[in-house]
């Protein structure tokens, strides 16, 4: 059985049901999720291996090959047509032109289930995915439940990471009309014990971790790499509960009633749907989903436990963030530019400036020192890498505002995840392009000879797609210095 089938036999269906990772009902072959790529904007859809199976990564492997792809539709496998599309503007805009969202990169979240490789959905800051015209979902103060699984690891403070039920206008229309499953370190409305972070329910002007707002010493920081997260809310009473997504049972963190403030008790819930962002579309969260559902009737603790214990026979585990030419830590690298007519120019810098360089066995010492990086363990993912001065010890590549920088190393969480890079096989064949593992739409690109981390299309001149994966593929070889 899915997870659907069981929430079927509990007498609460599933009434959407989302992932990029696996059928999530035993019989489901249909489509899982949509990706379209760079090269040519043609898109494919992603489908399990067999019903009730796994999807089928090798076709979109095949499909992205030699360019990018980004997830445009998570479909909805529950009948219902509550597919997940790009988020619009809403009370705050996303990066987009248009004041939309960015959509993810596909290759963000490789895992396996049960050995066979899925990728699931790397939301950065800027990133979501909402069904506005949703139907089935609860509306009012109807009950329902939802859970997702989602990387324990991967967060932020900001508002606000959510998968659920939220406004049809993507803006703030007053308590109680969202109740959205959250999971991060925003601290402005409720905190749990230790530091985070937190599975709360968002039910719209605050993030709950219990009863009230504030602290709720029950609501225990969860970080497990893979996290299990539920929400479900009835008339004058609701839920969380947490699980590693791999082993153990599910613990429940807040059951109770609704809390003692004014348009809580009872709900206007809307029955919009949304991933990654807040209900008025506030955008600068960070998180990976792997699936999740929403079911209508307020599910039993025994059909979620009979969930958790599917999600870990599932079998969720980490698989490597890196392809092409191996990268040994420790070791002192150039990295070469390949666009024609720049292929005598090195990855360099000029104090803070991240650039290209034209650099030659007869460049000055100190010249060979700006063009050469130790590789180092990725501060912000051991999976992958960060790149140390080999002239300015200490400071490390870092992206800001996207532009490459080369900053000293502060110890924080945001230095460590912008300084943090995982080499894949070159786009264009040659060596390596060097996504960033925060922002994984985006490369290491030269661009006026000035370096960037840029998505191959987007609204910087960075962005450009002309050139795109000649200007962010690059040779490496041993350190000029
Ligand atoms: O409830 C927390 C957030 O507050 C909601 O997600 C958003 O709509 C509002 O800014």
């Amino acid at each position: 059985a899915g997870p659907c089938d069981l929430y079927a036999t509990g007498g609460t269906p599933c009434i959407a049901a989302h992932s990029t990772t696996r059928a999530l009902y035993s019989s489901y072959t249909g489509p899982l999720y949509q990706v379209k790529r760079g090269s040519d904007n043609t898109t494919t859809n992603i489908a399990p291996l067999s019903a009730g199976g796994v999807a089928e990564a090798a076709a979109q492997d095949s499909f992205c090959a030699s360019t990018t792809c980004l997830i445009t539709i998570i479909y909805d496998q529950s009948g219902h047509g509550n597919h997940l599309t790009q988020a619009s503007a809403g009370a705050f805009s996303g990066p987009e032109s248009n004041g939309a969202d960015n959509l993810a990169s596909a290759t963000g979240a490789p895992v396996t289930l049960n050995g066979q490789k899925a990728y699931g959905v790397f939301i950065p800051p800027g990133a979501g995915y909402s069904n506005n015209a949703a139907s089935g979902t609860a509306t009012g103060d109807a009950a329902e439940g939802m859970y997702s699984v989602l990387d324990g690891t991967h967060y932020n403070a900001e508002c606000c990471f959510d998968y659920g039920n939220a406004e049809v206008s993507s803006h703030d229309t007053g308590n109680g009309h969202m109740e959205a499953i959250y999971f991060g370190t925003n601290t402005i409305w409720g905190t749990g014990s230790g530091s985070g972070p937190w599975i709360m329910a968002d039910l719209e002007n605050g993030l709950f971790s219990g009863a009230s707002t504030g602290n709720n010493p029950d609501d225990a920081s969860i970080s497990s790499r893979f996290v299990t997260a539920a929400v479900k809310g009835g008339p004058n009473k609701w839920a969380i509960r947490g699980a590693n997504a791999v082993s153990g049972a599910l613990s429940t963190y807040y059951n109770g009633t609704r809390p003692n403030a004014s348009g809580y008790n009872p709900m206007s819930k809307e029955g919009a749907i949304i991933l990654g962002i807040g209900g008025d579309n506030s955008p600068n969260a960070q998180g990976t989903f792997y699936e999740g559902v929403m079911t209508t009737g307020y599910p039993s603790d025994a059909t979620e436990n009979s969930v958790q214990a599917n999600i870990v026979a599932a079998k969720y585990a980490v698989t490597s963030l890196t392809s092409g030419p191996a990268l040994t830590v420790g070791s002192s690298i150039s990295l070469r530019a390949t666009t024609a007519g720049y292929t005598t120019r090195y990855l360099a810098h000029t104090g803070s400036t991240v650039n290209t360089q034209v650099v030659s066995s007869s460049s000055t010492t100190a010249l060979k020192q700006q063009a050469s990086w130790t590789v180092r363990t990725g501060l912000g993912n051991s999976a992958c890498f960060s790149f140390e001065s080999k002239d300015t010890a200490g400071s490390y590549i870092r992206h800001s505002a996207f532009q490459l920088l080369l900053n000293a190393n502060d110890g924080t969480k945001a230095f460590y995840e912008d300084a943090t890079f995982c080499p894949q096989t070159g786009l264009n064949g040659q060596g390596n392009s060097i996504r960033s593992w925060n922002y994984p739409t985006r490369y290491f690109r030269h661009f006026n000879n000035v370096a960037f981390v840029a998505s191959n299309g987007g609204v910087d001149a960075f962005d450009a797609t002309a050139s795109f994966n000649d200007d962010v593929s690059w040779v490496l070889s041993t350190g000029f210095a």
